[in-house]
């Protein structure tokens, strides 16, 4: 039994609650994040995971575990990297493969006579005993597969396992399916601002897919830790999260303005040049500059103020609201929290990201070196609660590098 009891109607009126809430997110970790919270809520399932569809297979893209991962590790969790093949091999394979619903009562309890196979292999490595799965494929009105969401050991009332109960089994797929197309929509909405990068990379070679994706990763994730070290309430970190590791992939996607000779230069720029190269972070602003969407305005700051330090020694300092009329950088330094946040966070991550990096004129530096040098930068070229935030989430921030490497792109 589900011991929240309920009326189909109020069901039905809860599911199209959230999925109008659904619709005010962008990006598509928060919006997997959210359509597994609600899931999860609305069978009472201690676990789930969501694989998306690629050309390759499922890619395993959330996850939750309330029993496994607390805190930092939940948020390492994410960036785990796997995917498995649409086929019989496994649960989702099969779910994604046929586009059935699948009802398991307990995994362990399988005949062996059934068209797919469990894989003990996560519960072996974690200890965790997985009993009850709901294995829903995410469809969308037009019958595309997106992915498949996979719900574990549903909960009674006394919280031991149960099965998954016929409400559950009525109701999540149809939330699955109608949540689908807002999946789809933010799986678009990445790849976008991914074409968009690739502009700029086609532009200016150091500018790789990999580093976009991390850049982009470490950010939301220093952001989460340093807002909760300032006591930001929960629902705007998630909110801010989500607009900020879109905003900060595009950081540097003014240098499309700049022109070839000084981008696609080997070895260091000349001053002159290095005087040129400044624009990119103006020109970037500028794309975004009728800002109708907090996105908006969080990418034009990141934008134009990824290259500031905290001692105010930084590009392009103060500029005139109407970027087109700038004529001159750094006539009024800007520093301190008069750089935004998200600005000042993603000169982090960019820093990090470069000096770990091997580029054209210079080795990947090793671990502690990186670390060394943005140390000796807090206070002065970075946020001093930002480099905190970023040493406290070191496993995470390992996790990310290990998930976007250079040699995928
Ligand atoms: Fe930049
Ligand atoms: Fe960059």
């Amino acid at each position: 039994m589900n011991c929240k009891e309920r009326k189909p109607y109020d069901i039905v009126r809860d599911i199209l609650k959230v999925i109008e809430e659904l619709n005010t997110l962008k990006d598509v970790d928060a919006i997997l994040d959210k359509v597994l919270t609600e899931a999860r809520e609305m069978t009472s399932a201690e676990a789930g995971s969501i694989f998306l569809l690629e050309a390759a297979g499922l890619r395993f893209s959330y996850v939750h575990n309330d029993r496994l991962f607390q805190g930092d590790d939940a948020s390492k969790q994410l960036y785990t990297d796997f995917t498995v093949p649409v086929s019989e091999e496994s649960i989702v394979g099969y779910a994604a493969m046929t586009g059935k619903t699948l009802v398991i009562d307990d995994a362990y309890a399988l005949q062996g006579s059934e068209p797919y196979s469990f894989n003990k292999k996560f519960d072996e490595d974690t200890g965790y005993r997985t009993r009850s799965i709901l294995a829903i494929p995410l469809t969308t009105f037009q019958g595309k597969i997106v992915g498949v969401m996979q719900l574990i050991n549903a909960r009674d009332c006394d919280n031991n396992v149960r099965p998954f109960t016929q409400d559950d089994i009525q109701y999540a797929p149809l939330f699955a399916n109608s949540a689908s197309v807002t999946i789809e929509r933010g799986i678009m909405t990445r790849e976008i601002m991914l074409r968009m990068m690739k502009m700029a990379e086609m532009r200016d070679p150091k500018e790789t897919g990999a580093h976009v994706q991390r850049v982009g990763s470490y950010t939301a994730e220093i952001y989460q830790r340093w807002a909760r070290n300032k006591g930001v309430d929960e629902l705007t970190i998630k909110r801010t999260k989500d607009s900020l590791r879109l905003a900060a992939m595009l950081h540097d996607v003014g240098k499309v303005g700049i022109s070839d000779t000084i981008l696609k230069k080997p070895g260091r720029f000349e001053p002159h040049e290095a005087q040129i190269m400044k624009w990119h972070s103006v020109f970037g602003a500028a794309l975004f500059a009728n800002t109708t969407s907090e996105l908006d305005r969080m990418c034009m700051e990141i934008a134009l103020g990824h290259h500031e330090r905290w001692d105010g020694n930084g590009y392009p300092g103060r500029v005139d609201k109407d970027l087109s009329q700038v004529r001159e950088l750094c006539t009024q330094s800007i520093g301190g929290e008069d750089i935004p946040i998200g600005a000042r966070i993603t000169a982090l991550a960019d820093v990090y990201d470069a000096l770990c990096s091997k580029r054209v004129y210079k080795e990947a530096w090793p671990e502690e070196e990186v670390l060394k040098t943005i140390l000796e930068g807090r206070g002065t070229q970075f946020d001093p609660d930002v480099v905190d935030a970023f040493m406290e989430i070191q496993d995470v921030i390992g996790a990310i590098r290990k998930k976007f490497q250079e040699t995928k792109e």
